[in-house]
């Protein structure tokens, strides 16, 4: 169908199927089972029953057979013959589950992520899906707020990488190809900012802030050719998003050139009115059409109110219209007006479960994501003594457990990921003993608080050669809705910990988290901590060749790890200041009494078996040929006896400027594999775009001068040099 065609549609349709078009349900509304719980509360939709049959989406329904049955009912009554569009939420996999975006961002690589996506829309397409809300691109600073893992982390240069190879993962060259689906960025914009991160709570930012950390990501969606964009559930501004023009039209439409459409997050529309930006239903819905929210999700206000709305001159019929047009585009763009089941194909679908292409692929990315944050000589484990002597102890909650997906886990089903039965699997010969493996109550309510639990673990333990503590919270305790202000690990589990500690053997903690948790107070106390994340299927696999050394740890922080709450924010590209702590004992410098400016472990972070030396660092101005000013490099050798990976990451810091500049930014990385004595040359060029800033005119700029060009190993450990351009 062209244009012209769409245009004739259009003009063929009553306002209630107009209408229709721009609501989204759940499926249950048009009769379907629900296969999946509702992702927001449920209000008053005053639906008439025959508003149903126009409904032109919906979100969460699974399944190649139930789909077709929905879409068959549906095209029946379908006066113009216009097909629904499945939407789901495809997160970080859909029947094969993959690591939490946090940590495939910590993998900084960007062809895996690429490769999970590509996966999980084969998976989704075959089961009926058409659209994916993803990825998930909000920039992410506060680990109190549970959507921290959905991100990639607090770096808009990363998240805009990590994004792009996101939206190639799943929409390949075109949504439309067979096992594609066409992918939604969401939240526009700056649902990672919520005040004290608590979910839903205010944003508030200065332009420059959004313009130059948290819009990036987006905006690297859409020029990425993403199909959707979804709004979020804060102010921006202090106008919710959902109704804020400037943002969705100035912004979005104007500036970035986007045509597709805009849905609302779950009942953002109807937030309005709580918020108190729209009096009533019918201001909620003009507001948000004029704003450019084009489809309206599990609320109705736009077809309880549009027909009034134009009949009453308060809204423009050429809005509505042009709403409509962007959803029908899509609609047509994946090919639905011909084949309105898309990819859905019962066999198919079960021939992709399981797919042993798709485990392989999420045990080689999982092993790429978890960080090695201590080691202090007791991994790998193969190193300790001949396997057949070994006696290994595992304690903790995380011991025997395979709920260690995350949040948006669509596939629940119990499988093989815990991390005992790979360790079992993995060291045959090696003698395991477990204890306290009672996994956390709700809210990661202590796995017991008896304190006899704790001394009966250390007695079952006492004559292990090591001890793996399996700690961390809940995975049902991350994603939506799960902010917390106490990040450390709950009592008993700090307290087995250090008991185990005093029996003098080594203590390696395995870390299950969706979000940088508060470690300082165990830190002492173990020998090796494993930074672990929730890796999806292939959990325990991974985990256990890691700690064993058949692989090596090579996953960097994309998120800093706090001393403390307290310390939140505690990002490392944070503004300069007027009075920098330079760690003398000064009295009026911005510093913390009692606690380090300092995270634990900063951004970038991670260790490695393989030991990595720099040298040769060179900057040299080039001269602006081709765009290119200057030069950075740097040699890389890995001078131990162990193949590894090393991420080097390129920062840059501009000196003076009319506005504040971070301490530094990335603006590169490359991730090396290198073989015992092998070197590597890194090279990096410098463009005018890493050095330009957004001004106080409202514009991005590049200003003469001096900058700072680092290259290291993390944020906190790089050499640096200034060069000066002119
Ligand atoms: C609310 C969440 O904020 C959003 O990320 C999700 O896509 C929708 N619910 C639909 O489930």
């Amino acid at each position: 169908m062209n244009s012209e065609k769409i245009n004739e549609l259009v003009s063929q349709m009553t306002i209630t199927e107009k209408l229709g078009q721009l609501t989204q349900l759940a499926p249950f509304f048009l009769g379907m089972d629900p296969t999946m719980d509702l992702t927001g509360p449920m209000n008053e939709m005053n639906l008439k029953p025959e508003w149903i049959k126009e409904v032109g989406s919906t979100l969460n329904g699974f399944g190649a057979r139930e789909l077709k049955a929905l879409q068959d009912r549906h095209m029946a009554n379908s006066r113009l013959g216009i097909p629904l569009l499945f939407m789901a939420d495809i997160v970080h996999g859909y029947k094969t589950g993959f690591p939490i975006p946090l940590a495939m961002g910590s993998s900084f690589e960007p062809a895996l992520y690429e490769r999970a996506c590509e996966i999980s829309a084969k998976e989704g397409a075959a089961s009926g899906i058409h659209l994916t809300f993803a990825p998930m691109t909000d920039l992410v600073r506060d680990p109190r707020w549970g959507r921290v893992m959905e991100s990639t982390g607090e770096d808009a240069y990363l998240n805009s990488v990590m994004t792009q190879a996101a939206v190639r993962g799943y929409q390949g060259q075109n949504p439309r190809d067979k096992g594609r689906l066409a992918s939604c960025v969401k939240h526009f914009a700056a649902y990672g900012a919520p005040w004290g991160g608590r979910d839903y709570n205010t944003v508030d930012q200065s332009e420059g802030m959004l313009r130059e950390y948290y819009l990036p990501a987006y905006k690297a969606a859409v020029d990425a050719g993403v199909a959707m964009v979804m709004t979020s559930f804060n102010t921006v501004k202090r106008v919710p998003a959902s109704a804020n023009k400037w943002l969705m039209r100035d912004v979005l439409r104007e500036e970035w050139g986007f045509e597709g459409p805009v849905i609302s997050d779950y009942a953002a529309v109807d937030e309005t009115i709580t918020h108190g930006i729209a009096a009533d239903s019918a201001e909620a819905a003009r507001k948000c059409l004029e704003a450019g929210t084009d489809i309206e999700m599990m609320s109705s206000h736009y077809l309880v109110n549009g027909e009034a709305l134009v009949s009453e001159g308060k809204l423009d019929i050429a809005i509505i219209d042009e709403a409509v047009r962007r959803v029908l585009e899509l609609k047509n763009a994946l090919g639905l007006f011909e084949n309105p089941y898309k990819d859905a194909d019962e066999a198919w679908e079960a021939e992709l479960l399981n797919h042993p292409e798709h485990k392989r692929a999420a045990y080689e990315i999982a092993i790429e994501c978890p960080v090695l944050l201590k080691n202090e000589g007791v991994l790998p484990l193969n190193n300790l003594k001949p396997e057949d002597k070994l006696k290994i102890g595992v304690a903790g909650p995380f011991t025997g457990t395979d709920r260690v997906m995350g949040s948006w886990a669509v596939n629940r089903e119990s499988g093989d990921r815990s991390l005992i039965q790979a360790l079992r699997n993995q060291m045959p010969q090696a003698e395991f003993i477990t204890a306290m493996t009672g996994e956390l109550g709700p809210l990661q309510a202590d796995i017991t608080d008896v304190p006899d639990e704790i001394d009966a673990a250390v007695e079952r333990l006492r004559d292990c050669d090591v001890i793996i503590a399996a700690v961390g919270e809940n995975s049902e305790d991350t994603g939506e809705s799960a902010s917390k202000t106490i990040l450390r690990l709950s009592g008993n589990q700090e307290r087995m910990i250090h008991a185990l500690h005093g029996l003098g053997k080594p203590v390696v903690a395995v870390l299950f988290c969706g979000r940088p948790m508060e470690i300082g107070p165990i830190l002492a106390d173990c020998d090796a901590v494993l930074q672990g994340w929730f890796l999806g299927d292939a959990s325990g696999a991974a985990l256990a060749d890691l700690l064993i050394g058949k692989a090596n740890p090579s996953g960097r922080l994309t998120m800093s790890i706090p001393v403390s709450v307290g310390q939140i924010p505690v990002h490392y590209n944070a503004f300069r200041t007027g009075r920098p702590y330079r760690g003398l004992h000064e009295r009026y410098v911005s510093r913390y009494l009692d606690c380090d400016n300092e995270p634990l472990f900063p951004f970038g972070y991670g260790l490695s078996y393989s030991e990595f030396a720099y040298s040769d660092f060179m900057v040299e101005k080039t001269g602006n040929s081709d765009g290119v000013l200057a030069k950075a490099r740097i040699s890389v050798t890995n001078i131990s006896n162990v193949p590894g990976k090393e991420t080097v990451q390129l920062y840059i810091h501009d000196v003076a400027a009319q506005v504040v500049r971070p301490v530094k930014e990335l603006k590169g990385f490359r991730k090396l594999e290198l073989q015992p004595g092998e070197t590597a040359v890194v090279s990096f060029e410098i463009t005018k775009e890493m050095l330009s800033y957004w001004n106080e005119e409202r514009e991005f700029c590049f200003e003469p001068g001096a900058f700072d060009i680092m290259l290291g190993r993390s944020s906190a450990d790089v050499e640096s040099t200034r060069i000066w351009i002119g």
